[in-house]
């Protein structure tokens, strides 16, 4: 089949870069079919992915003519002001920000739960957060099964899940503090090396982070309007990768040797080999990699688990990829 060309807005951040690279090396389409875009101060840019050379242009409204589909990996504001276009010029859409996460138009996918809903005649879609995605990859199957009554997740957040700026600062900062530098923070609000920060996104007027909001929302619209959950995020002086200690509450009293067979069969869920992962090792992955499986013996009906993923893969590149995939197969 002949398609248009594949738009990608956000290219030269740290999912724009990944998404490109997946989609070739994956063979969804070759590099003369992607057409890469980021802001002016872009423009010109020559980035080398996956083997190929791209020279990065601006995003304007010429970018969208003659586009099969667009993925945007941009933030919420560029979103809002170019997918209208994007719909408008007949494209297929996949955003990777927030924008219309929770929209009930808008189906929310997490491709290894909910692709079949990716449609041939709905144009836009958004996928979940990079915590949303591996907590419902793993909760989903385990809640059709045994019947989950509320989750609770504490997530220990990479500063890659900041954007490329974040990494940065990270990065700095420890130079600058091994180096007894002064160092002036532009991202974080709080020193973020050697330090933990139990604050990602703005506060709320209830007291949760708008993170915390999303990770709740985005699990009950993909897995259960009618699952109780709580969330806690941490950003963590790591590069790439989340991890997540994860509380499950089922309905009845569970056997953790059940909960273990389910998981070993459920879509882009492993076992990790050594009772547990940690971020560094899953990076370059696309599963969401489980550990330390246990109950709690005051509560038999609690099971307690350790989540890594590379957030910039899974809830991510990853899910904007697969749902790509499932487009390009119309
Ligand atoms: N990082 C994660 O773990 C993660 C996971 C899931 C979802 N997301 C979401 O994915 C999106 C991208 O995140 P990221 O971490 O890749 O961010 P990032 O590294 O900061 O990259 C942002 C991209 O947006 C481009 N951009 C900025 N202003 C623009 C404009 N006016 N017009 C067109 N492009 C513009 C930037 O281009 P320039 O280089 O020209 O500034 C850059 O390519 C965000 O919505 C984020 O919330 C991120």
């Amino acid at each position: 089949m002949h398609i248009g060309k594949i738009a990608i807005i956000g290219a030269t951040g740290n999912v724009g870069r990944s998404i490109v690279e997946m989609v070739l090396t994956r063979k969804l389409a070759t590099a003369s079919q992607l057409k890469l875009y980021a802001s002016d101060r872009s423009e010109g840019q020559t980035l080398q992915l996956a083997g190929s050379e791209f020279t990065v242009e601006t995003t304007t409204e010429a970018s969208f003519q003659d586009a099969h589909l667009c993925i945007f990996a941009t933030e919420s504001p560029v979103s809002k002001t170019w997918i209208p276009t994007a719909l408008q010029n007949g494209a297929y859409v996949i955003d990777s920000s927030s924008e219309y996460r929770l929209n009930p138009d808008v189906p929310l996918i997490i491709p290894p739960v909910n692709l079949s809903l990716v449609r041939k005649n709905q144009k836009l879609y958004a996928h979940a957060n990079c915590l949303a995605s591996p907590i419902a990859t793993v909760s989903a199957p385990l809640h059709r099964k045994f019947g989950i009554s509320h989750i609770e997740a504490v997530t220990y957040q990479s500063t890659a899940g900041a954007g490329k700026a974040a990494m940065d600062e990270c990065r700095e900062e420890t130079h600058a503090i091994l180096e007894h530098r002064p160092y002036v923070r532009t991202v974080f609000s709080r020193q973020i090396a050697f330090n933990v920060i139990p604050q990602v996104g703005e506060m709320r007027a209830d007291g949760l982070t708008f993170e915390e909001y999303k990770i709740i929302q985005e699990i009950k619209k993909v897995v259960d309007p009618q699952l109780s959950v709580t969330a806690t995020a941490v950003r963590v002086p790591v590069l790439i990768g989340h991890s997540i200690a994860l509380r499950l509450e089922f309905v009845k009293p569970i056997l953790v040797a059940d909960v273990l067979a389910a998981l070993q069969n459920s879509p882009s869920v492993k076992l990790s080999p050594d009772l547990y992962s940690t971020p560094v090792e899953v990076v370059g992955s696309d599963d969401v990699w489980v550990g330390r499986v246990r109950h709690d013996s005051s509560r038999p009906r609690d099971v307690h688990l350790w989540l890594c993923s590379d957030n910039l893969r899974r809830g991510a590149a990853t899910d904007a990829v697969e749902i790509a995939d499932a487009i390009l197969g119309f």
